[in-house]
């Protein structure tokens, strides 16, 4: 059993990075939502609680709460921004409203650091955004101020509690992955047992006894989670693992084929190919809405997915019973806050399905609980290449959620070319790593342009390249002149049906990675 840490999510934004700091630092954590009933709560290995900041006021009407009775638990509770302001509110403390917001960088002035601050400067730049602040919690010592927050970071011994008004965990804190870990194992006295190696031998042990002697499908993608799932599942159980790969006429270019054949020739794996490339398109035409888009690729996914299943399943005399997929932790929490959390949803991300239930297969996601650098190491330690382990993130709905407008055949054709070649540049400017995701959209525009003495009227392209370090929050790229002169210049080139090519200059928030 993993030391634990449990981190209640009262639907900020960023509560996953909450428990992507704890996981950094070598400690297990799990995020529940703040509905779960205590008594879920108490579990061997549970060494200590964070109550994450969220949206509400406490003030609001149907503001969630924290239970009283986690104060009870007996292990030391770490709580950031509305997690501090609900400790406050339900122990008989005040929260007020601020006369100044606080928003962005601000400066923090440890006034009795204790633990929590242990071996941190005395002024140091926090990431703040709160409208609301506390005046008092029963029993508490300031522990530090900024300007416009007298309590900007409190102890109240009597509840075991450590609350902050900045948030530790994201980038822009200065000292906040340092303020975590002087929780973990100075106050939460963790001991730092989570560790990749031993996360491979566990899960090899616990797939090949869930599973026996029975026969696995899963759904191959080619992308890093699907990839490594498939690795660890076939080091686990060998030839009882049937790969699927169905595509859907969305992939990037040569996309297929080079996934048949990196998984026959390197990983030593047949993979099942489904070419449903038509099926898919004719499902398609004529539709341009978003989210019509992405819930028509994710039922017609199930749908093939479920006749191929069947068939195997048929052929194989019924010894499938299970389903394996490379669900992420990040997905799971999504679909979570989709039924009901209090975060907003601001797409439908399509991965995971309605597969396991309609199919009748028990479900086997040994990362469902794991981060996407925590795959990747895994896939390094499984030997994996880095071309396979770094590949950027490609979305399930593929390249029609980077065809603005409506889909054809041409037009996907078109969007390959041009993606080849945005991504061939910044491989060759050695820039793969640094950037997290760089790729063109088709634009529904089209413009003017003389080529030769021709007049041409075509589509408009947009390049988007981001720096992120978990998709969640990212920056537009600032990539130099002539690499983005350089790509523009082969796209109108080379690519038929592209005259124009404009750079995405958003970051997200306000946009979105993808446009769709
Ligand atoms: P957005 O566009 O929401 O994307 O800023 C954040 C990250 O998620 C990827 N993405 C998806 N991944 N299924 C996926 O597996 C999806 O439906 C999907 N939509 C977006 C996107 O490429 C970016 O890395």
């Amino acid at each position: 059993m993993h030391d634990t840490i449990i981190i209640i999510d009262f639907g900020s934004q960023v509560t996953q990075l909450i428990a992507r700091r704890i996981r950094e630092a070598n400690v297990y954590c799990e995020i529940v939502s703040c509905r779960l009933p205590v008594e879920q709560l108490r579990r061997p290995g549970l060494k200590g609680i964070v109550l994450s900041g969220g949206p509400a006021s406490v003030y609001q009407a149907g503001a969630p709460q924290a239970d009283p009775s986690i104060f009870q638990l007996g292990v030391p509770i770490l709580g950031i921004c509305y997690g501090m302001q609900t400790t406050a509110h339900v122990n008989g403390g005040r929260v007020i409203r601020a006369d100044h917001r606080e928003f962005g960088r601000t400066e923090l002035r440890l006034k009795n650091g204790g633990a929590l601050f242990k071996d941190l400067p005395v002024k140091q730049v926090v990431w703040m955004s709160h409208g609301d602040r506390i005046e008092s919690i029963p029993g508490s010592v300031a522990l530090a101020e900024s300007d416009n927050c007298p309590l900007a970071a409190v102890h109240a011994q009597a509840l075991n509690f450590y609350g902050v008004q900045f948030h530790p965990e994201v980038a822009h804190t200065e000292y906040g992955a340092q303020i975590i870990r002087n929780f973990l194992y100075g106050i939460c006295s963790c001991r730092g047992d989570w560790q990749m190696g031993s996360f491979i031998e566990e899960e090899v042990k616990r797939i090949r006894s869930q599973v026996g002697k029975e026969r696995v499908i899963l759904g191959l993608s080619g992308g890093v989670d699907s990839s490594v799932a498939a690795v660890l599942l076939h080091k686990a159980i060998g030839m009882q693992l049937t790969c699927i790969f169905v595509n859907n006429g969305l992939l990037r270019k040569d996309e297929a084929a080079g996934v048949r054949k990196l998984f026959a020739d390197h990983i030593g794996i047949d993979l099942d190919y489904v070419d449903a490339s038509q099926r898919f398109l004719s499902k398609l035409a004529e539709i341009s809405e978003p989210e019509s888009k992405r819930k028509i690729i994710g039922h017609e996914f199930v749908a093939v997915f479920k006749d191929e299943a069947q068939r195997i399943k048929r052929e194989s005399g019924g010894q499938v019973k299970f389903l394996a997929q490379g669900t992420l932790y990040p997905d799971v929490i999504e679909s979570v806050s989709v039924h009901g959390g209090p975060a907003s949803v601001i797409k439908s991300h399509h991965n995971v399905g309605g597969l396991p239930a309609d199919l009748g297969l028990g479900l086997i996601e040994p990362f469902r609980y794991l981060f996407k650098d925590e795959v990747r190491a895994i896939g390094t330690a499984l030997g994996l290449s880095d071309a396979v382990v770094w590949r950027q993130p490609f979305p399930g709905p593929g390249l029609a959620v980077r065809i603005i407008g409506d889909i054809t055949a041409e037009r996907v054709r078109v969007l390959q070319d041009a993606d080849l070649i945005v991504r061939q540049e910044i491989e060759a400017a050695g820039l793969n790593r640094a950037i997290w995701q760089a790729f063109a959209v088709l634009l529904p525009v089209k413009s003017v342009g003389v080529m030769g003495d021709e007049r041409t009227y075509e589509s408009a392209c947009a390049i988007r390249a981001v720096t992120s370090s978990d998709g969640m929050t990212a920056d537009w790229a600032h990539l130099p002149y002539e690499l983005l002169g350089r790509m523009s210049n082969r796209v109108i080139n080379e690519v038929r049906g592209i005259n124009r090519v404009v750079y995405d200059i958003t970051s997200k928030p306000p946009g979105t990675i993808e446009w769709e």
